[in-house]
């Protein structure tokens, strides 16, 4: 219903509403600095009408997908503080992509960004060995994650979470951008948005100062490389308020 903009607001709050414990934490997440809104909203009206069906779709996803995705188990060297807010800087960082370079709409990717490795959290909670095993080879290799799946010949978590997004029936774009995020080469059918998540998802953990990345626009699909190489070469520019929009976001998921 908030993929269809004809959808009537009445109906869709009708719906949401079944759910009060829904409503309630659409309320606090729209009213958390993770929206960095000025004014409170107290009602579902009211934050969909101020956000829009988009940011209201975005607010849905990532509950339910919290929701589903709580950890089981924990690790060492791996919270899911830090996964969160690594989810979240993606999903600012390719928002702020999306909406700089028009190549895909900010609200489709900011959710993509959010839910783009929710593949570990499969691997985590069913399949805890097969997760030690790619961390440690993470640390003696000082590989990125995915390069350790495939030292490890192991299902990646791109596939992982597709499969998922499949099964869940979330909108192609997200399965497709889970799917693609790490891969270089693109399909025909891989939307830009998949190229936003790869790149954001590079900057991120850079930023966050994780080994074995580096970008390589010349890696990039053709139909997004030329806008993100412009991007990127007045990143002084922009770079430093997006971080602290960043810190800002992940601050609702450490308060818990
Ligand atoms: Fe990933
Ligand atoms: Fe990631």
């Amino acid at each position: 219903m908030l993929q269809d903009i004809e959808t009537p607001i009445e109906r869709l709050v009708t719906v949401l509403e079944r759910d009060p414990s829904m409503v309630l934490r659409i309320l606090r997440l729209v009213n958390s600095s993770f929206f960095g809104l000025k004014n409170r909203v107290s009602s579902l009206r009211h934050a969909i009408t101020l956000l829009g069906y988009g940011t209201v779709q975005s607010a849905v996803v990532t509950i339910s997908v919290i929701d589903a995705l709580t950890l089981k188990n924990a690790f060492k060297g791996f919270d899911i503080t830090t996964f969160w807010s690594h989810a979240i800087g993606v999903a600012v960082m390719c928002r702020h992509l999306a909406d700089r370079t028009r190549l895909a709409l900010a609200e489709e990717a900011f959710t993509a960004g959010l839910v783009h490795d929710i593949g570990k959290v499969v691997l985590i909670n069913s399949f805890p060995d097969r997760f030690s095993a790619i961390l440690e080879r993470i640390q003696t290799d000082r590989i990125t994650f995915f390069a350790a799946e495939q030292a490890l010949d192991s299902w990646p978590h791109t596939r992982i979470g597709s499969h998922l997004a499949k099964r869940w029936m979330l909108p192609e774009m997200l399965e497709k951008s889970i799917q693609g995020h790490h891969h270089a080469v693109h399909r025909a059918d891989t939307p830009p948005v998949a190229g936003l998540v790869r790149v954001a998802d590079i900057l991120v953990n850079l930023m966050e100062g994780r080994v074995g990345y580096q970008l390589d626009t010349d890696t990039l699909p053709p139909a997004i490389k030329a806008p993100m190489v412009a991007l990127l070469k007045d990143s002084a520019a922009w770079f430093p308020a997006l971080r602290s929009e960043i810190d800002h976001a992940t601050q609702f998921f450490k308060q818990g």
